[in-house]
């Protein structure tokens, strides 16, 4: 079996954490119990450009048990946990992961997902779906469809569908309620927190915390600050975002003025060059700098390259920026998603809706096989209930019914004052 790992020996501990994290995924439990008895999945060539973590490994092991025959890269050069990833290889998936590789490997992993000639794609920012469709058009044809994890890997896909580029029918996971509403918010506004205090170990009490995007991740990210005692700042360039931000409570300004009292910025936009040269122009001596968004593009790193007389790596993740007028800059993971480049990305028991979604998607998929062409496609409702359906109940909570003069009362238009 072909693979490419860090180091083989952290099995164990990647098997322990797999098993860990499985206790907060009782959706995926159910769903990879019902795999393991239909195999709805078998005999398909499955390649997973995904964060390797964990939680990751969970839903692999379900798409195994459901028979499919599955390859795994990473979606990202700093998210894989290289325990995780060890496990993995031991459960016999070959995987092409290490944290810290470089773009050339990231793109020579996603080379060796794709020789595997998928016949489904799982993507993360759909960096599997773009290269497939760049450099290895013979695979398209046999490709049955694929899903996609992330806002920004939708917009990549929703771009091309929109130029007549997309070749195969991808359902946007994403968009599914059960997945931006807990994932994005919940998930990245914790998860966001935990990377930057593990990388930093800063005091977020009295720190003025400036988040840029006040889409899902941002909510979470801001309402997760201020939990902590900081005094937040949202910037966005949507006026209903914005609006939304203000009345949540928060300070809202544009970045040129947040950027003179900001002690810590994170971008969460899934835009390019966020936070800019004009930006680190006027920031105090100290401040600290993060991305949670997709790509590491959010920052503009090459200018404050440019812009640095000297750089030194303080601490792991942490890259001091020292400037002509002697101010220092933080960045931190490299501008890369920091809750998954310093600390270990979304909670189990969010990822357990996510990843349940990205199952029943794929099964969606093979016996919709032929049906669907090529576009991207809402996950079906269906799903998207039946998951908060389970996750409820595995939280022990059950709510109200309609009664049927409910029902009877809310499809009707008559009755009024
Ligand atoms: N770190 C993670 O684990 C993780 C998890 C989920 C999503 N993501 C990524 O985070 C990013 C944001 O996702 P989301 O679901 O919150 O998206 P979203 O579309 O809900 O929100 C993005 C917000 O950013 C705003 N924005 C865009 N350009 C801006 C700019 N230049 N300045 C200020 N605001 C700007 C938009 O108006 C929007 O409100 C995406 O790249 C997504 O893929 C990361």
């Amino acid at each position: 079996m072909d693979y490419h790992i860090k180091d083989k020996s952290l099995a164990e501990q990647g098997r322990l954490r797999i098993e860990w994290a499985g206790r907060e995924m009782p959706v995926m439990k159910l769903v990879r119990q019902r795999f393991a008895k239909e195999k709805p999945l078998k005999g398909i060539r499955i390649a997973g450009c995904l964060h390797i973590t964990t939680e990751t490994g969970n839903l692999a092991l379900a798409l195994k048990d459901g028979g499919a025959n599955l390859v795994l890269c990473a979606s990202n050069p700093l998210s894989t946990q290289d325990d995780a990833a060890a496990a993995l290889v031991e459960y016999g998936l070959p995987t092409f992961a290490i944290k810290g590789e470089d773009n050339q490997t990231y793109y020579k992993h996603i080379n060796s997902a794709l020789a595997h000639k998928p016949q489904l794609t799982v993507d993360d920012g759909a960096d599997l779906v773009s290269t497939a469709h760049k450099k290895k058009t013979k695979l398209l044809p046999d490709i049955i469809g694929g899903t996609e994890e992330t806002t920004t890997g939708v917009i990549r896909l929703r771009n091309m569908a929109r130029d007549g580029k997309l070749k195969y029918p991808v359902i946007a996971v994403n968009d599914a309620k059960t997945k931006h509403f807990f994932d994005n918010r919940y998930g990245t506004g914790q998860s966001t927190i935990d990377g930057i205090t593990r990388a930093t170990n800063i005091l977020w009490a009295g720190k003025r915390v400036v988040v840029s995007g006040y889409g899902w991740c941002g909510r979470g990210i801001a309402r997760r600050a201020q939990g902590m005692g900081s005094w937040v700042i949202v910037v966005e360039v949507d006026p209903i975002s914005a609006l939304e931000a203000a009345m949540d409570g928060y300070q809202v300004m544009p970045l040129i003025e947040a950027a003179k009292v900001g002690d810590i910025f994170i971008t969460t936009t899934g835009d390019i060059n966020a936070i800019d040269k004009a930006h680190f122009a006027k920031m105090k001596d100290g401040a600290i700098m993060a991305n949670s968004g997709h790509f590491n593009v959010e920052i503009n790193i090459p200018a404050l390259e440019k812009m640095a007389k000297s750089k030194r790596q303080m601490r792991p993740f942490v890259d001091e920026y020292t400037l002509a007028d002697k101010r220092r800059l933080y960045l931190l993971g490299e501008g890369r998603l920091i809750n998954l480049a310093a600390a270990e990305g979304h909670p189990a028991s969010v990822m357990d809706m996510s990843f349940a979604n990205q199952a029943l998607c794929l099964e969606h998929l093979v016996k919709n096989r032929g049906k669907l062409k090529p576009d991207v496609y809402p996950v079906p409702e269906e799903i998207d209930n039946e998951v908060g359906r389970l996750k409820l109940k595995a939280m022990n909570i059950s709510i109200d019914s309609l009664t049927k003069e409910q029902k009877k009362y809310l499809d009707s238009w008559e009755e009024g004052t």
